[in-house]
């Protein structure tokens, strides 16, 4: 029999929510009469906006006739797509993207995963703690050396070369945004140390403060060094229908002789059939019909949540780090305890499901992560629940 890759026995036995998952199960199967409020993991609640629905009901009239059926998409998606995610992201805010240096895709999740094919084993990458485990399993598996580092806020130039920096900004889990001066300092240290930077803004539409980003490429230079991946999972609620896009501009140049861009490019072709015509339809009729209200009022809908969460953990004088410019509360656990502790705690005392923070590696201990995704009911009944005993 084949040997299996050794790597996946160095990674943790599940996946973070995976386990969290399986631990609601246990719940609602242990406890079948109570009311479990589920504010883990970063998913949806509210329905496709209107447009999105519409588009995929013109996709499926296309499909539908002979002279505007399409069969395999471009591996990189279609240009109709392309064309407004220029427009509309990036041109908007002066950055000029060409449509070959846009991939799109089903998710984030599996660019971020699948660009490491790129680069040989053994490279050494530098990770925010906390972090989004993908990026840590996703190293583990590749067989990497992650450097951690715990103090993003302080730039504080590694000891050692990094080939590849990771930023993910507005924060999962921490919710926190980085000012444009500090994102310039970890982009001059790239193009200065020839260093790649990961530029997850998978977050990037809830961002509220005006001395941050949007887009890595605000900042000057950064088309040399770093890629940036985008999802629509959370700006336009497509948790279900998958849709996400990454920019690997053609400047970057590995080695002096070929471009990142190419070679992802070939990745593509050879791994994907392109992303599906009804998601991105459902997309491209929201930008092509100007719908942005329709994602902002679920956006704003989010964030409310997330600030009635932010407030009532103030008023219990109970550390949070978050900004509100993301779905996530980061506090601080009551007492002391360990992350697991206070998530069982929380599980048992008010029927609320969060993520412990230790599940973002060794600076989460002693914190955990809400969502600001719940129902508004959920979240007010949440706080309600709380607000006796915590
Ligand atoms: C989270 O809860 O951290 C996210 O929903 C996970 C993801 O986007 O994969």
């Amino acid at each position: 029999m084949a040997n299996i890759n050794n790597n996946y026995l160095n990674l943790k036995e599940s996946y973070l929510f995976a386990k969290i998952s399986e631990e609601k199960q246990k719940y609602i199967q242990n406890n079948k009469n109570k009311k479990l409020i589920d504010l883990s993991i970063g998913d949806v609640t509210l329905p496709l906006p209107p447009s999105a629905i519409e588009g995929i009901k013109k996709a499926c009239q296309n499909l539908s006739k002979k002279d505007t059926f399409t069969g395999y998409p471009p591996s990189s998606g279609h240009n109709f797509l392309k064309d407004e995610i220029i427009k509309n992201d990036y041109l908007s805010r002066n950055i000029s993207i060409d449509n070959s240096e846009i991939f799109i895709g089903d998710s984030s999740k599996s660019d971020i995963c699948n660009m490491l094919d790129l680069f040989e084993s053994n490279i050494t990458v530098a990770l925010q703690d906390p972090v989004y485990p993908v990026y840590v399993d996703s190293n583990i598996i590749k067989g990497n050396n992650i450097v951690y580092m715990t103090d993003i806020y302080n730039f504080l130039p590694p000891k050692k070369h990094i080939d590849i920096i990771y930023l993910c900004f507005p924060n999962n889990p921490t919710g926190k945004v980085i000012s444009k001066e500090l994102l310039k300092k970890y982009v001059d240290y790239a193009l200065e140390n020839n260093t790649l930077i990961f530029f997850d803004s998978a977050y990037e539409a809830f961002i509220q403060d005006k001395n941050t980003v949007h887009s890595i490429y605000e900042i000057e230079n950064a088309k040399k060094v770093a890629i940036e991946f985008r999802s629509f999972s959370k700006t336009a609620g497509f948790t279900s229908i998958r849709l996400a896009y990454t920019i690997v501009p053609k400047d970057i140049v590995i080695n002096n002789k070929v471009t990142l861009n190419s070679l992802f490019k070939r990745l593509k072709d050879t791994k994907y059939n392109g992303p599906s015509y009804l998601s991105e339809f459902a997309m491209y009729n929201v930008y092509k019909t100007n719908n942005f209200n329709e994602l902002q009022e679920n956006i704003n809908y989010y964030l409310r949540n997330t600030k009635l969460l932010v407030n009532f953990f103030k008023s219990k004088n109970i550390t949070t780090s978050s900004t509100v410019n993301s779905p996530y509360v980061w506090i601080k656990c009551k007492d002391n305890m360990n992350s697991w502790n206070f998530f069982y705690y929380m599980l048992d005392k008010f029927m609320i499901l969060g993520t412990p923070g230790s599940g973002f590696g060794k600076s989460g201990e002693g914190h955990f992560r809400l969502t600001g995704f719940g129902t508004y009911e959920d979240t007010k009944e949440a706080i309600e629940r709380m607000s006796k005993e915590l």
